[in-house]
């Protein structure tokens, strides 16, 4: 049996379009389930919208709408930009669709019966924006202000359900103690520890006083599931099926460090609570929460009225000048996977884009296939015998593709990308020591030139390969030069020399086209 894998993102609000953020999260996992597949395993990869929140709600009646008829034109929105952005999700969940609410119900109702949840009042500090509570010490700490919104946070009072986190503190240490890879990275593992070692308080599971918009809470039409417990059941509802059951626990869910705490913490444990009911023993913990940073934008923290806000327009703009596969380029290499927040900055996306892309990719295809044309007749040349720069090239080859799967496995997509780089930056060399351009030229040389082009041919092969997750456009755009369509891929596709001899081969225009910087702003 194949191995499986299964890759989520956070759904997203639906109560504005998506922008750079939910764009990165989704670029980064579509990275990650792309490389998955390419080493063949069984992927499965989730995305979706988050649709039950207030705050949708509220936008909807500021249009004069109904919560679902502005639910749908963003899910919408969501769905058709993910599209064009080249995301190859498998599936897209709608918190409003049937076969999640039907499921929650379930859930929630199975937590009644084993006594995790329970009716109950609840008096605390409560942050709006985020349609969360926030313990009474963090509370001060924050000096009573919203750590996202920096909005002043309210007391609240509720008669509500609540989830028996504070049951769950130990098992949850134990399970962080045991598996270091759980929480990723291991920074934000040690807040999570931090936190909980404070202290665990029961949440709230439910909501009164929100209309009808929200999922029933079962036996008692009065209370509306909390949006956050109905959105965290989005990851199993999409697959509790007998097709899909198979993929879960998820691999990975890859999230932002805001939202780390409901992945961290109250989804193992109603995860752990779940596991107590019979019939539920599939229902594992996942393998692993990654939660990465923030983009910032030209320095500094994004805002609307900021003017360095970066919205759909926006990406729209970036991807019609330099397209898409650069705006990936730039999300991959220079994104917030780590610990620290990211600086998008037009000026550098610029830079980068000439550096990496047009002079060292653009430039290894162009000169490798015009050489090609030239000096081959057009065609994937057999190798006379290999010297020193071959043996070179050959072990650059090898190391590439073993530190891109290296980097891979430690979701450090950044240094995956730089590692396939690296050997079109060896290519490039090896091409400008044999130069087959001027050996063509010379009698003596003469015989290396073939040898120097099917080099050429087989590393640029090598890069697509490794370029596939990443740019998967121009990977495919160079294997289709290289006259490599689908079924003519060799087996082994990472192995140095196992490109077909005789191959035609395509030229064809600027891969990267160099690029007047528009107008900054
Ligand atoms: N609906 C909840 C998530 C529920 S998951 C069960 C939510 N939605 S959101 O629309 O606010 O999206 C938050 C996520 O969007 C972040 O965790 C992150 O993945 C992404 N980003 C939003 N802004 C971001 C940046 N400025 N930078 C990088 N990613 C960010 O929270």
């Amino acid at each position: 049996m194949t191995d499986s894998f299964y890759v989520t993102t956070p759904i997203y609000y639906v109560n504005d379009r998506p922008h750079i953020g939910h764009l990165y999260t989704t670029t980064i996992a579509d990275v990650i389930a792309r490389h998955r597949r390419q080493a063949g395993l069984d992927v499965f990869f989730l995305t979706g919208t988050d649709e039950h929140a207030a705050k949708v709600a509220d936008a909807a009646a500021d249009r004069g709408l109904a919560p679902i008829a502005w639910a749908d034109r963003n899910a919408e929105i969501f769905l058709s930009t993910f599209g064009r952005y080249g995301i190859s999700n498998d599936d897209f969940i709608r918190t409003t669709q049937a076969r999640h609410k039907q499921k929650v119900q379930r859930w929630v109702g199975q937590l009644l019966e084993t006594g995790d949840v329970y009716l109950g009042e609840y008096e605390g500090w409560y942050d709006p924006g985020e349609e969360e509570y926030v313990p009474d010490a963090r509370a001060e700490e924050l000096g009573r202000k919203s750590p996202i919104s920096g909005r002043a946070l309210v007391r609240k009072k509720e008669k509500n359900y609540f989830f028996k986190l504070s049951a769950y503190a130990d098992s949850l240490l134990g399970l962080l103690g045991e598996r270091p890879d759980l929480v990723q990275p291991d920074a934000r593992r040690n807040e999570v520890i931090g936190r909980i070692r404070d202290g665990l308080n029961d949440v709230p599971l439910s909501r009164t006083g929100t209309g009808s918009w929200g999922i029933e809470m079962p036996g008692d039409p009065d209370h509306r599931i909390y949006v956050w417990i109905d959105a965290l059941f989005n990851y199993l509802s999409a697959v509790d099926t007998d097709e899909r059951r198979h993929y879960w626990p998820a691999s990975v869910h890859l999230i932002a460090k805001d939202i780390l705490w409901f992945h961290a913490v109250i989804w193992p444990a109603l995860l752990l609570a779940l596991q107590r009911v019979p019939g539920n023993e599939w229902i594992e913990i996942p393998r692993q929460v990654y939660a990465h940073s923030f983009w910032i934008s030209e320095g500094r923290k994004m805002g609307k009225s900021l003017g360095n806000f970066i919205d759909l327009e926006r990406l729209e703009e970036i991807v019609s000048t330099y397209g898409l596969d650069a705006l990936r380029y730039y999300l991959v290499s220079q994104g917030p996977m780590g610990v620290n927040d990211a600086d998008f900055a037009a000026a550098r996306f610029d830079d980068l884009y000439h550096a990496e892309l047009a002079n060292k990719l653009g430039n290894l295809v162009s000169r490798t296939l015009h050489m090609n044309a030239k000096f081959a007749d057009g065609r994937v040349p057999a190798p006379g015998p290999a010297g020193e720069p071959e043996a070179t090239l050959v072990g650059v080859a090898e190391a590439a593709c073993r530190s891109v799967d290296e980097h891979m496995a430690r979701l450090e997509v950044g240094r995956a990308l730089e590692a396939a780089l690296e050997l079109a930056a060896a290519a490039n060399r090896y091409l400008e020591e044999r130069e087959p351009w001027k050996a063509a030229k010379d009698p003596e040389r003469r015989a290396s030139v073939p040898t120097a082009l099917h080099h050429g041919c087989e590393a640029l092969r090598i890069v697509a390969h490794l370029l596939v997750p990443f740019l998967p456009a121009t990977a495919n755009e160079i294997f289709s030069r290289l006259g490599l369509e689908g079924a003519a891929r060799p087996e082994r596709p990472t192995r140095f020399g196992s490109l077909p001899i005789g191959l035609e081969t395509r030229k064809g225009d600027a891969l990267f086209p160099r690029i007047e910087r528009p107008e900054a702003g």
